[in-house]
């Protein structure tokens, strides 16, 4: 951020508001997340083969990992998979005979995933699905699933609302949705962004706030990824 009058701040400080950020989040990871070797391992399989480090947080994957378990889900849908980090997260919380459903568009990304998935031992409980979300998640449907418990939505933000319905779709009354990505700087409560991620959100929280199978909120995240958020909801 450049400071261009008394009340912005400097480059240095936002360097050093964001290095505090960081700190914190490592004495989060060191005190409850713990050394997670399997899922370092992931990141560094994932820096390996070129994917961008996009992946949740270690506090973050933490946190879906338990809501998985506040929430008793014993089927998962995720819609982008990337290398698999927040899929193993959610998938280590899942009872033996749980499952999980993942979308990746890029075959590159599921490929990584894939070995990922596959060293973690949760060959077994996760199905890949490969190709753009909007086209593969009607075929998924055809299968007629029964019920998912939880979704977790973090692959292109435009399809954001799309992605949504399909969850009220997928879902049932009482399904936990989370929305990753939601704040991006603050940059969501510009109404006049032409960043079509920003607009697809916007279009999803006035999803979220006027659906009536939707009720939810969303909150702000600051930490080693920066400054962002998630949206939470329930189906009703
Ligand atoms: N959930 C992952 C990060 C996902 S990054 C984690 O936290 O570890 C977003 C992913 O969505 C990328 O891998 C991207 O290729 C994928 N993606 C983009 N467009 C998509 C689409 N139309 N359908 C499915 N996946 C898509
Ligand atoms: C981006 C996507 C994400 O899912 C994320 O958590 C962070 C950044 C991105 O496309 O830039
Ligand atoms: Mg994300």
């Amino acid at each position: 951020m450049r400071a261009r009058s008394g009340t912005l701040r400097t480059d240095e400080e936002s360097d050093m508001i964001e290095a505090k950020w960081r700190t914190v989040d490592d004495y989060i990871v060191d005190r409850l997340v713990g050394d997670a070797p399997l899922l370092a391992g992931v990141l560094e399989a994932n820096a390996g083969a070129g994917l961008p480090a996009i992946d949740v947080s270690a506090a973050q994957g933490k946190f879906l990992h338990l809501m998985v378990r506040i929430a008793g889900a014993r089927r998962i849908l995720e819609l982008g998979t990337l290398g698999g980090y927040s899929t193993i997260w959610m998938a280590q919380a899942l009872p033996i005979d749980g499952r999980l459903e993942t979308f990746e568009y890029e075959p590159r990304h599921a490929d990584v995933a894939r070995r990922n998935i596959e060293r973690a031992g949760l060959s077994d409980r996760v199905r890949i699905h490969v190709g753009a979300a909007a086209e593969t998640l009607p075929r998924l449907a055809a299968e007629a699933p029964a019920p998912f418990d939880l979704f977790f939505i973090d692959a292109d933000k435009p399809n954001n609302p799309l992605y949504l319905e399909w969850a009220i779709r997928l879902g049932r009354p009482g399904s936990v949705i989370i929305l990753d990505n939601v704040v991006r700087e603050g940059d969501i409560v510009n109404p006049r962004s032409a960043d079509p991620r920003i607009v697809g959100t916007r279009l999803a929280f006035d999803m979220i706030g006027g659906s009536p199978h939707l009720d939810g909120t969303a909150l702000q995240t600051v930490g080693s990824k920066g400054y962002d958020g998630f949206a939470l909801m329930v189906v009703r």
